[in-house]
C-alpha cells in the first residue's frame, strides 16, 4: 500500500508548522517538523562547541542524535533524553540551523531520519525541501508563503506572547537574511516543487489555509 504524503514547504513564518499540525490532526496522519531536526542539530553542535567543526565531525553528531517527537496539544522534542522544546524556538537556534543546513553532507546525513517518518496512515511533512528532495514522490504538495512583513509581524507577536522581548525591525532583517540563505544555497534550496500548489497566507486566517489544504487531499 502506498502511504499518502502531503508536503508543505515555504519560508519561515508562513504558518507551515501550525497549518501542518492541524491538517495532520484532522487527517489522522503523522507530522514531520523537519526544521526541528535541523534546529536540534544546531543546538547539539552549540552545546559541544562544534558549530565550526570539520564537516565529518558535524556529520557524526548528526547521525548520532537520538531525537524523539512527542505530539500533544503542542509538539515537544527530546534530544538524547532531554526536553529541548523551548530552546528550539530561539531565533539564534533558527539562524544556526539555517547555516548548517547549507552543508550538503549534513543534509544527506539527516535524510533517513526524515524519511523514517513515513509510516502508517499518512504523513504531513513541513520544511523547505520536502516536496523537492526528501519526498519527491509525494502525492500532495503545497508551497505556503506570505509577505516578509506579515511573517515578521507574526513572529513578533508570537515572541511577545511568550513574554520574550522582541524588536520588529531586527526580526524582519533576520527573516530576510535567513530566507535569502535558504533560497540561494546550492543544495536543496527553498523553491516550490514544479507540481506544488501555491498558497499565499498573507490575508488568510489559519483556518482558511487549513481548509484549502484539506480540500486538496479530500
Ligand atoms: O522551519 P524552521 O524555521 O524550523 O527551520 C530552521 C532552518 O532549518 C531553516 O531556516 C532552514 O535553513 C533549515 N531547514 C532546511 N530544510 C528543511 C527544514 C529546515 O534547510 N527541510
Amino acid at each position: 500500500m502506498t502511504i499518502p504524503i502531503l508536503t508543505i514547504d515555504g519560508p519561515s513564518g508562513a504558518g507551515k508548522g501550525t497549518v501542518s499540525r492541524l491538517v495532520a490532526q484532522q487527517l489522522g496522519w503523522r507530522y514531520l517538523d523537519s526544521g526541528a531536526i535541523y534546529r536540534a542539530l544546531a543546538l547539539e553542535l552549540t552545546e559541544k562547541d562544534f558549530l565550526h567543526a570539520e564537516i565529518a565531525e558535524i556529520v557524526e553528531v548528526a547521525l548520532a542524535m537520538d531525537l524523539a517527537f512527542e505530539c500533544g496539544e503542542e509538539q515537544s522534542v527530546m534530544l538524547n533524553g532531554q526536553d529541548i522544546t523551548d530552546l528550539l524556538g530561539l531565533e539564534s537556534t533558527g539562524n544556526n540551523a539555517s547555516k548548517i543546513a547549507t552543508i550538503p553532507e549534513v543534509r544527506a546525513a539527516l535524510l533517513q531520519k526524515q524519511r523514517n517518518f513515513k509510516q502508517a496512515n499518512g504523513l504531513v511533512a513541513d520544511g523547505r525541501d520536502m516536496g523537492t528532495v526528501v519526498f519527491p514522490e509525494a502525492k500532495y504538495k503545497v508551497f505556503l508563503t506570505a509577505s516578509a512583513f506579515t511573517r515578521a509581524e507574526r513572529r513578533y507577536k508570537q515572541l511577545k506572547l511568550k513574554g520574550i522581548d522582541a524588536n520588529l525591525s531586527k526580526i524582519t532583517a533576520d527573516i530576510q537574511e535567513r530566507d535569502q540563505r535558504d533560497r540561494e544555497r546550492q543544495f536543496a534550496p527553498l523553491i516550490p516543487a514544479p507540481d506544488a500548489v501555491y498558497i499565499d497566507s498573507s490575508n488568510l486566517s489559519i483556518q482558511a489555509v487549513v481548509e484549502e489544504v484539506l480540500s486538496l487531499v479530500r
